[in-house]
């Protein structure tokens, strides 16, 4: 997505250990038109997939999953909620989520009566490295016996093998903006 890497050149910046900043406009401080762009982007990607939901893990997934929907005709958003959820009670999907970023293992959590089995899901989330956040939320949709569609990803780190290893699992996976390699002052995208 041209306007999304544009973006990333001109207001992201890197931090050492290959690191893209974009808190300015992306997952902090939030530009709603790009936020716009990017759920119709897959929405158009996924039109012809009859999707039901979309499902996404707290936090910033929530912003590009609610575009989407909307996008998509006013779609349910699904939120898997991060830690111990006293009031899902133990009706729940739980699945184990590694982040490598911050070196913590936690929990991720998704209440029974919110995912229903036969369900097209489509998966969103903003940044894709490793892909254990993408793994816990396929995990749990195998659970539930609710249909995985495909998955939409903001940033792609390309180099590190998270879309890899989902891609090779045969999941569809659409990434606006794929970052294939990073020095610490500059940045390259697939085509
Ligand atoms: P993985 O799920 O693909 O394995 O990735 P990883 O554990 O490395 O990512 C953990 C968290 O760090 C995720 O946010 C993810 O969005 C974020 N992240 C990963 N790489 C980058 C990056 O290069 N730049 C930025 N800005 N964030 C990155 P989170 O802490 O789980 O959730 P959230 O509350 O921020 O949404």
């Amino acid at each position: 997505m041209q306007e999304l890497q544009q973006r990333i050149l001109q207001d992201g910046d890197i931090l050492p250990g290959g690191v893209v900043r974009v808190e300015r406009f992306l997952n902090h401080r939030v530009d709603t038109a790009l936020a716009c762009h990017i759920g119709q982007a897959f929405a158009d990607a996924f039109r012809n997939d009859q999707i039901d939901c979309i499902l996404t893990v707290e936090a910033s997934g929530i912003i590009f999953a609610m575009t989407t929907a909307l996008a998509m005709g006013e779609l349910p958003v699904i939120i898997a909620k991060k830690g111990q959820r006293r009031n899902l009670g133990d009706d729940v999907y739980t699945a184990d989520v590694f982040s490598f970023t911050h070196q913590t293992t936690s929990t991720i959590h998704v209440g029974k009566r919110c995912l229903e089995k036969g369900q097209r899901v489509l998966l969103i989330d903003d940044f894709l490295a490793n892909g254990c956040a993408l793994l816990g939320l396929i995990d749990i949709v195998k659970k539930s016996g609710a249909t995985l569609e495909g998955a939409g990803i903001v940033i792609e780190k390309g180099f590190q093998h998270g879309g890899q290893e989902i891609r090779d699992m045969g999941i569809r996976l659409e990434s606006l903006a794929i970052v294939d390699s990073m020095t610490d002052d500059s940045l390259t995208f697939r085509d």
